[in-house]
């Protein structure tokens, strides 16, 4: 029986505001998410400045209504755990000063998580996965590949060159007229779409290395959208479908390299974990993106995990769970931590 051990986590570092309990035999006793979108939408993108006000007019109320939901006493808590970066600065400001006030009053030790550690660990929350594994990160902010070989302990195989996938969705969901969040309204639309109607640049496709580009792809969608304007509903369809369609296949061709990268630096006879595919960050939400990464698994004789959809966008149990992954390795943290607005996996 492993000692107990339950902690809190909080996330503020874009628009949703999130509040988990969760304990190390991987129970998640109470989580909560207040989403800021409608705050957003009529500006078309998060605005830094009314995600932090509404982060601070939510946050008490959620802490308490997640402590009341998960049926424990604050004083039952071994940790608080805050994502203190990367991210909108004022945001990160607001969780990181709750954890560290929440972590003084109660004279428990204070974690400072890196929200994208909090995505990459997700994955033993729900799938036990071992380390070492290979991690395709793919969210808003960031793209990434890495070997993820530790708490604490990754090795970069590659990174965008530009746009990160989430921005792409979220820029072609804007030329195409499509709203506000991008990528799941970009999937939405591409439901009723034709993948193969339109021929699309693939970047680095066939390039020895593992890094991203997608700012050409979404160049090139912008001139098929003004060359094929007026766009109606079945055109906009075919267009995201077409879109994700060659994202789908730039992923699959540097999730591939990275594979060699990976069985090389950790062969599978003495690391069999290495043979897993973890996807991880609010993309990795997007079905035919995980499909995709499904068949390149199967070539490659690699497993493939992807957390609920939930737990791949923002959330407080991502937190609350890289809490518990420090608190374990008794990595806690000073109350003097600051607060990062960038703060890279690898340093
Ligand atoms: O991880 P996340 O929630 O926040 C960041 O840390 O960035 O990721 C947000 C990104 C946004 O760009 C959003 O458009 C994208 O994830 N996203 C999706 C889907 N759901 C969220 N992209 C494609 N398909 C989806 N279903
Ligand atoms: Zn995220």
């Amino acid at each position: 029986m492993i000692e107990p051990m339950i902690v809190l986590g909080i996330e503020t570092s874009c628009d949703e505001t999130a509040v988990a309990v969760v304990d190390n035999n991987r129970r998640i006793l109470a989580h909560t998410l207040i989403s800021q979108l409608d705050e957003h939408r009529i500006y078309g993108g998060v605005v830094p400045e009314i995600a932090a006000r509404a982060h601070l007019f939510t946050i008490d109320t959620l802490v308490e209504k997640t402590i009341r939901d998960s049926g424990i006493a604050l004083q039952d808590l071994d940790g608080i755990a805050a994502t203190c970066g990367p991210g909108l600065i004022g945001g990160v400001m607001v969780g990181t000063m709750m954890g560290k006030a929440l972590s003084l009053s109660l004279n428990k030790p204070f974690l400072a998580i890196n929200h994208l550690e909090a995505h990459a660990l997700t994955a033993r929350l729900t799938d036990e996965v071992a380390f070492p594994y290979l991690l395709l990160l793919i969210s808003g902010g960031h793209c990434q590949l890495l070997a993820v070989e530790g708490v604490g302990k990754y090795k970069l195989y590659g990174t965008t060159i530009d746009d990160a996938v989430g921005e792409a969705f979220d820029k072609v969901a804007k030329l195409l007229g499509l709203g506000f969040p991008g990528g799941p309204a970009v999937e939405q639309a591409a439901r009723t779409g034709d993948a193969n109607k339109y021929d699309l640049p693939c970047p680095m496709l066939g390039k020895p290395n593992c890094d991203f580009s997608f700012s050409g792809l979404k160049t090139a969608v912008r001139s098929l959208a003004q060359r094929l304007a007026p766009l109606d509903d079945q055109k906009r369809s075919d267009i995201a479908a077409s879109f994700q369609r060659v994202v789908a296949q730039c992923l699959a061709d540097r999730v591939s390299h990275a594979m060699k990268k990976i069985t090389i630096d950790y062969p599978p006879l003495n690391y069999p974990s290495a043979k897993t595919l973890v996807v991880a960050g609010g993309v990795a939400a997007n079905q035919t993106l995980r499909t995709g990464l499904l068949n390149i698994c199967t070539q490659h004789g690699f497993a493939l995990v992807t957390p609920p959809p939930a737990l791949c966008t923002d959330n407080g149990v991502m937190v609350a769970w890289a809490g518990i992954e420090k608190l374990r390795l008794n990595l806690s943290d000073g109350l003097d931590f600051a607060p990062r607005p960038r703060w890279p996996l690898c340093e």
